[in-house]
């Protein structure tokens, strides 16, 4: 079954995600339509027109599957079903329509590594070491094994073992102890969650955010992070995707590594000659950057260029069909670790100097309360991200400058109400107060009598109407998701400077996108005014003109061409390659 046409998979138009913008969003969270204190999927549909009115062209749905929710819905209870508190399966394929009829797509996220301790395949497999599902999750009958990996929820978990007592064994867990880890070993788990993927993207789903993909095989001496079998289990799934659905569904990897590793769940295209089990076909459409994503709140604290210029020098070139996912803030800790023990000192000294922001290996906090509130730096910020090689993926709520709550316990200070007017509970739920899911944000300065998206629609200077501008000049702008970029090092280094344009060896495809085919973007990291000198010779004649506004600036000349910036000033200049 094949729900929608596919378009061929050569074309700028199979390639959609190079240049979509897209929107992260937990359900619950975002609008309770039937007024219990929840979001949910009917609430959702009721807001689609405000994300088209924002210029979403794809919306990324946090976990909505029947669960405990000790993790948020990471820890999934059911593959198959829609949890209660957010709907039905109707309101989700009602959700599909709505969201197509506009020219949106859907991504959701998919859960590969672990289920809850409340599925029935746990369930069942703990029950018995008879039951044909003890196989399905990964046991021993001490703690010893797979030594080497690391803890990664260090605030809660001291070991990756727990011992169940009713199965008599220890299970093995990459995340929190109620979240058992599927053995991909096992070929009836492989086949189970393809039926999964299947299942969903039958529906008319346009595919997923894939959860923590480098931890799916465990192997003696190893990290097991990024080993072999997992990557060719990934090419299988692709390759099983591509063959049901012709080639327009996106698979976006959540691969917290470092570049180099990272580029390998690009599949064969990005490493022909690549080691190991990588070298069979391709595996991802797009994975996000995340050693990127810390280095941009370096920078900017460091009035430097440096952190950024440094972290993309060591990501290697992806091919032209694959993508980086980019961003600034998402629904967990904003994670340090991929970071040296320096680097992510400085991001404790400078951006959680109390203690309750600190979470795991990262820091859980929102936006525009990390910039101070800051609306030249969160300008600034977006700005730099959505000119950087990638698309651009925003998280709810940031688009106004949201506040968080430190006070709330794990990652649900981000993962507030979202704020839509001044009426009761932000126009968020008709519940009474306390009996939302969470609280809205109090502090004066983010309550939503003062952010909410009602009042910053209508004020035309607001941050809202501000991003959406950004979104839509972005839109105009294709060459922002094909291009390649090339820093430029002039001597003031609190200036950033690059260029994207298309490589030598573009296709027709990205040769044929419309749009400007030269952008030169300038970026002033720091609080002062700044001047730069730009050698820009190779353009001599030129006059760039400034996209944000669309003045023209001097022609460019033979020697130096000067620039000066107000505090987090920056321009796109278009330019002819
Ligand atoms: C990554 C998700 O982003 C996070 O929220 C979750 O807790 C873990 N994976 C475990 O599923």
């Amino acid at each position: 079954m094949n729900p929608k046409p596919s378009p061929p998979a050569s074309t700028a138009a199979a390639l959609w995600f190079k240049n979509a913008v897209i929107y992260e969003l937990p359900v619950r969270a975002f609008s309770d339509w039937n007024g219990d204190g929840i979001g949910d999927f009917r609430g959702l549909i009721d807001r689609l027109d405000y994300l088209q009115w924002l210029g979403v062209d794809c919306i990324w749905l946090l976990p909505f599957y029947p669960s405990p929710r000790r993790d948020d819905g990471y820890d999934i209870a059911d593959f198959a079903g829609i949890d209660p508190d957010y709907g039905t399966l109707e309101d989700f394929r009602e959700l599909l329509d709505e969201a197509h009829g506009r020219g949106m797509r859907v991504l959701a996220d998919l859960v590969l590594n672990h289920t809850s301790d409340q599925h029935t395949w746990f369930q069942q497999a703990r029950s018995s070491p008879q039951s044909s599902y003890r196989n399905w999750y990964v046991w021993s009958d001490n703690a010893q094994r797979y030594p080497e990996a690391r803890i990664i929820f260090t605030d809660t978990e001291v070991s990756n073992w727990t011992f169940d007592p009713q199965a008599n064994a220890y299970f093995w867990h990459r995340f929190y102890s109620h979240q058992p880890d599927l053995n991909f070993d096992e070929p009836a788990v492989r086949e189970a969650m393809i039926a999964v993927v299947f299942y969903w993207l039958d529906m008319g789903l346009d595919g997923f955010r894939c959860d923590a993909v480098p931890y799916l095989f465990e192997r003696e001496q190893t990290i097991c992070e990024n080993l072999p079998e997992t990557h060719a289990f990934l090419q299988e799934l692709r390759r099983r995707v591509d063959e049901r659905y012709g080639g327009d569904r996106v698979l976006l990897a959540e691969a917290n590594q470092w570049p180099s590793d990272v580029v390998r769940y690009f599949g064969q295209a990005a490493n022909p000659a690549g080691p190991g089990g990588d070298a069979a076909g391709p595996e991802f459409h797009m994975a996000f950057h995340f050693p990127l994503m810390p280095r941009l709140f370096m920078a900017v604290r460091q009035e430097a260029r440096r952190p950024i210029v440094d972290i993309m020098a060591q990501t290697p070139p992806i091919p032209e069909n694959c993508q980086w996912g980019l961003f600034l803030r998402n629904h967990d800790e904003l994670t340090l670790e991929m970071c040296t023990d320096e680097e992510r000192d400085y991001m404790y000294y400078e951006y959680a100097r109390d203690p309750r922001m600190k979470l795991n290996i990262g820091i859980r906090r929102r936006l525009a309360p990390i910039v101070d509130n800051s609306r030249r730096e969160i300008e600034l910020m977006n700005v730099v991200l959505f000119s950087m090689p990638g698309t651009p993926v925003l998280y709810y709520g940031d688009e106004m400058g949201m506040g968080d709550n430190i006070y709330l316990s794990d990652r649900n200070g981000v993962r507030t109400p979202m704020q839509w007017n001044v009426d009761r509970n932000g126009g968020f739920s008709k519940a009474p107060p306390e009996q939302l899911y969470a609280p809205l944000i109090q502090n004066p300065v983010y309550s939503y009598q003062a952010i909410n998206i009602e009042r910053q629609f209508q004020d035309s200077n607001s941050l809202l109407n501000w991003q959406r501008a950004l979104i839509q000049l972005r839109h105009k702008t294709p060459l922002l998701g094909w291009g390649e970029i090339e820093f430029l090092a002039p001597a003031n280094e609190r200036v950033l400077v690059y260029l994207r344009r298309l490589p030598k060896t573009a296709s027709a495809a990205a040769k044929a996108i419309p749009g400007p085919r030269c952008v030169l973007m300038v970026g002033n990291l720091s609080r002062s005014s700044q001047a730069v000198e730009l050698d820009l010779s190779r353009f001599m004649g030129q006059v760039p003109r400034e996209m944000f506004g669309g003045a023209a600036f001097p022609p460019i000349g033979a020697g130096l061409y000067q620039l000066s910036l107000g505090p987090y000033g920056y321009y796109w200049f278009e330019l002819d390659a």
